[in-house]
């Protein structure tokens, strides 16, 4: 056989597999993205391996039980149980599969470099086990040219070659958690493939579980695509958080701004202001590209400004609570502030990245008696917030409420009584717009203060 033809082979036989559905899939890194996918991978008939290095979660999942909220346990407990979804610690399983689909984090560094080392050392363990026939496929967030310049060169370590003995792709994840109409099953999947027959196949891997696939002509385009999508999140937050730090000053309410301009019909999308972002992507992956482009000599002036007026929120919000105490003659330092919400968003589990940590961290170093409570988060780790102690959520009380000298809506979780807030609170400041009524009482960001003195 001809090398051209044993590629084409191997590439038709893993794409019999994919479309009869007896390929074996594995997802390595199950966390918010991978375990959703993976879930999906074994509702579509799939037989998936999970392989993180977290023992808890491996656990967990052989367990049937999800520690993902928008994972259900009954899903987990009905895959593992027919033994279509199991988990392993053991990377040595890598080489019984036939796809593997990275989903490891991508933080960045403190300088706000990219930190890739876990798709480096996730690929690292790929690379030991790769055989022909096998399809690679990353989700990671990060910055165009990852795939062809990091995880095909560790991949061709032992002399396999991308397109031809294996097949490589990215996929950017889109998932949105805590978003109950749009989930990994119906919001299309970008794939772009290394080569065509790397892309048919990713294309065949996902068309089997996945309602959409769009197809771009290479790892390149998909990866930017990612960052795009996060990059026009990022600069419309931070132009709408500018706008409410404008109104703030001209005793105009953003709020009511922005539901009127959203009655035009073309031409605008709204964007809310709020604390700042949260969460693994928005704050972050805009990063990758900024720090990317540095080497081709092109400053990302987009990405850094929006990264400076979000970054100041936390900060907007703590003025707010000062001048709200200031209005009952008392400081931050020695009062009892009570922050509502600190998961990154509403109705989610997800502190990281939260601007509630830093609306906190500052309080706290200003002097202020904090506590929180979240009904999503029991408990906020020393390690966790720059405040450097642990911080447990307390009951939502009327007697948490008024004993507070000021309550300070972060995240406004959906499940929130915002009248027996409103009732109990001796002064609240919102910076979501979440108490709907004008009162002496209220300071929310971006609109004037009925209660200002
Ligand atoms: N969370 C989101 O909303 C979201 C949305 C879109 C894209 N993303 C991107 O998806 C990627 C994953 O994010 P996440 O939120 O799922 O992260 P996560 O922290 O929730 O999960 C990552 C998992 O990978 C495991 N892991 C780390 N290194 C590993 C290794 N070498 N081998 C095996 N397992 C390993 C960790 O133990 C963890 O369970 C990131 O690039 C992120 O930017 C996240």
């Amino acid at each position: 056989m001809t090398q051209s033809t044993s590629s084409s082979s191997l590439a038709e036989l893993l794409h019999e597999k994919l479309t009869t559905r007896t390929a074996q899939v594995g997802v390595v890194g199950l966390g918010y993205v991978g375990l959703p996918l993976a879930v999906e991978f074994a509702r579509a008939g799939f037989q998936t391996t999970g392989v993180d290095l977290d023992p808890v979660k491996v656990a967990a999942i052989n367990r049937g039980e999800s520690y993902i909220r928008d994972v259900p346990d009954s899903d987990v407990a009905t895959f593992t149980s027919s033994r279509r979804l199991h988990a392993t610690a053991q990377t040595s399983d890598i080489a019984r599969l036939d796809t593997i689909n990275i989903c490891v984090p991508t933080p960045l560094r403190k300088t706000k470099d990219p930190d890739l080392s876990h798709v480096v050392s996730a690929v690292e363990a790929i690379a030991q086990h790769l055989r022909p026939g096998q399809l690679v496929v990353l989700e990671s967030t990060t910055y165009p040219g990852t795939t062809d310049e990091v995880v095909r060169p560790i991949l061709e370590r032992r002399g396999l070659r991308a397109g031809e003995d294996f097949f490589l792709a990215f996929s950017p994840e889109r998932v949105d958690p805590g978003n109950a109409t749009w989930t990994t099953k119906n919001v299309p999947k970008v794939v772009g493939g290394t080569t065509p027959a790397c892309a048919r196949l990713a294309r065949a891997l996902y068309s089997a579980s996945i309602d959409t696939v769009v197809e771009v002509s290479s790892p390149r385009v998909a990866e930017m695509v990612k960052l795009l999508e996060n990059t026009f999140r990022a600069v419309n937050i931070g132009l709408v958080n500018e706008l409410a730090l404008m109104c703030d000053r001209l005793g105009i309410s953003v709020w009511e701004v922005i539901d009127a301009a959203s009655t035009k019909p073309f031409g605008f999308m709204p964007f809310y202001p709020g604390p700042g972002l949260g969460g693994h992507c928005i704050p972050i992956d805009p990063f990758y590209l900024s720090w990317k482009v540095k080497e081709v000599g092109f400053e990302a002036r987009f990405i850094e400004l929006a990264g400076h007026v979000n970054g100041a929120m936390p900060h907007h919000v703590v003025d707010k609570v000062g001048e709200a105490l200031n209005s009952h003659r008392k400081s931050i330092n020695g009062s009892g502030v009570l922050v509502l919400g600190v998961s990154y968003k509403r109705d989610i589990e997800d502190f990281r990245e939260s601007p509630a940590l830093d609306v906190m961290a500052a309080m706290a170093l200003k002097g202020a008696r904090l506590s929180f409570h979240d009904p999503y988060v029991p408990i906020v780790p020393a390690r966790d917030w720059p405040g450097g102690y642990d911080v447990a959520s307390v009951p939502l009380t009327p007697a948490a409420l008024e004993a507070a000298d000021c309550v300070v809506i972060v995240t406004d979780h959906k499940v929130f009584d915002y009248d027996m807030i409103r009732k109990h609170a001796r002064l609240i400041v919102d910076s979501r717009n979440a108490i709907k009524s004008d009162a002496t009482n209220v300071f929310k960001l971006g609109a004037p203060s009925v209660g200002r003195t």
